[in-house]
């Protein structure tokens, strides 16, 4: 049965936005799961983010909220590696045993963590298998896996978590209570540049991220967290997008190159020469397993097959009214983010630090001037854990009981879903040189909810 998409944009939009800014519904119904009954988990993708905050970290924080029954992953070593490091006795299975593990184990849910490509494959057969779906970010690459997993999602009746830890982080939850106050009026129009080192920037180039039919280009995989968040905290739908993107530092743009670090001859004069066997844990995970796959998590920033943009600019009209103004780089000195919102009745600034030469201090700087009147600054720190404490608390909202969401940062498909059809749109505008409607990319009529709005 094809979901009615007027249906969906229309009792979707209104409800969900409506009740979840009141604080009156929660997408985290594992947690209302019956008292003492363990939540049954099966990982799928037995990688880093698969085995440590879905792995290994989960066993450790909710023992008594949930069991992992199984591991799936395509490659027989790092399952084995999985199954270690995790500390579990959970029975693993190869990727084309998917089905049978989970007629086997029996799963109340999957969480996703393969490669981003694969995400719609694993998250459409689980709710088909009668599984709810705990899914990394993006939800999904190219618009036809949105398509389909919204219809399975509207035949199975199954839910759709998409784990958006970003709008977990302290200074995501202090901009969304800054815009819900209301203190800037209506939000005109808003600003989001990231910036990615040298470092992790460049981390996405040397494996799977730098060829866009895996990762949908950082314009799925790393920008549906920043456009997530934007659509969250304007409270709103993207309606059209245009975008520019290019390949200008890594890929192409050396005069040498190499397979991987390990193999390379230009290891002396090549600034990115990473050696892989410093660290215990990427040896045991990728290199001891690379033969079953070939996946080499090493590989070269120079290679002419990356067709990843590490430069792009994103434009993007919201149902609002808003408009945003987005841009990333991948190859910067420094890492951080700045946002900004202007709106009727003022400007709020934040410049997020992560790293800079200057300054290793971590945390945002926050400013709200109010037109004719005054400014006011002040600081926000990170939680304590990985991502700024942003994993913990998104997983304490999902697995405990007691956690509401005021704020609603639970995330579900429809949030999944419009994150990553910016990407998707932004996509087709770099190749076609024209602005995209999101309407088109998807097949149905978002546009409508524009004229409501304005
Ligand atoms: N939200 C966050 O902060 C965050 C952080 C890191 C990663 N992630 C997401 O987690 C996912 C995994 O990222 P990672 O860094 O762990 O990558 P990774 O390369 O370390 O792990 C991916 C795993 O998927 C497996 N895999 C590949 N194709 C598969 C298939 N068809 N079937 C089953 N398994 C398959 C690989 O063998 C590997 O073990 C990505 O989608 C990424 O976007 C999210």
């Amino acid at each position: 049965m094809e979901i009615n998409r007027r249906e969906f944009i229309d009792k979707g939009t209104k409800l969900t936005l409506g009740l979840s800014a009141l604080g009156l519904i929660s997408n985290s119904s594992f947690a209302a799961r019956e008292p003492g009954k363990k939540l049954k988990i099966a990982l799928v993708g037995t990688g880093s983010r698969g085995t440590s905050t879905w792995g290994k970290d989960l066993l450790i924080q909710y023992p008594d909220q949930l069991d992992m029954v199984a591991l799936c992953d395509i490659n027989p070593k790092r399952l084995d590696f999985a199954k270690k490091y995790i500390v579990t006795t959970a029975p693993v299975y190869l990727a084309r045993d998917f089905n049978r593990m989970v007629e086997e184990t029996k799963p109340d849910a999957v969480i996703i963590t393969t490669t981003d490509c694969f995400h719609a494959e694993y998250a459409i057969r689980a709710m088909e298998l009668g599984c709810d779906v705990i899914c990394e970010k993006p939800l999904v690459t190219e618009a036809w896996q949105a398509q389909k997993m919204l219809d399975t999602e509207k035949r199975t009746g199954r839910k759709i978590i998409t784990t958006f830890n970003a709008r977990h982080s302290a200074s995501a939850e202090e901009i969304k209570k800054v815009l819900v106050s209301g203190t800037l009026g209506k939000i005109i129009s808003a600003e989001f540049m990231e910036f990615l080192d040298i470092d992790h920037g460049a981390s996405y180039f040397r494996r799977w991220h730098g060829k866009s039919r895996f990762s949908g280009t950082l314009l799925c995989h790393k920008a549906s967290h920043h456009f997530d968040q934007i659509n969250w905290f304007l409270d709103a739908e993207p309606l059209e997008v245009s975008a520019f993107g290019d390949v200008s530092f890594y890929g192409k743009n050396n005069a040498f190159r190499g397979k991987n670090c390990r193999n390379c001859s230009f290891t002396e004069k090549c600034d990115f020469y990473w050696d892989i066997s410093d660290s215990k844990l990427m040896t045991e995970m990728y290199v001891a397993c690379e033969k079953e796959d070939g996946y080499l998590r090493d590989g070269c920033v120079w290679d002419n097959e990356i067709d990843t943009f590490d430069t792009m600019t994103v434009e993007v009209r919201y149902n609002t009214g808003a408009i945003l103004s987005y841009s990333l780089n991948a190859f910067l000195p420094y890492e951080g983010q700045r946002i900004a919102f202007n709106g009727q009745k003022g400007r709020l600034d934040v410049r997020r630090f992560q790293r800079q030469p200057w300054d290793p201090g971590h945390g945002s700087d926050f400013r709200l001037t109010h037109n004719f009147k005054d400014t006011k600054t002040w600081h926000v720190d990170p939680s304590v854990g990985t991502h700024g404490g942003a994993d913990k608390k998104l997983k304490d909202m999902l697995f405990l009981q007691e956690e509401k969401d005021p704020l609603g940062k639970i995330a579900d498909s429809r949030a999944g879903i419009f994150s990553s059809l910016i990407g998707i749109a932004a996509r087709q505008s770099i190749e076609t040189g024209k602005k995209v409607n999101i309407a088109d990319v998807i097949d149905f009529p978002v546009g409508w909810t524009f004229a409501d709005n304005h």
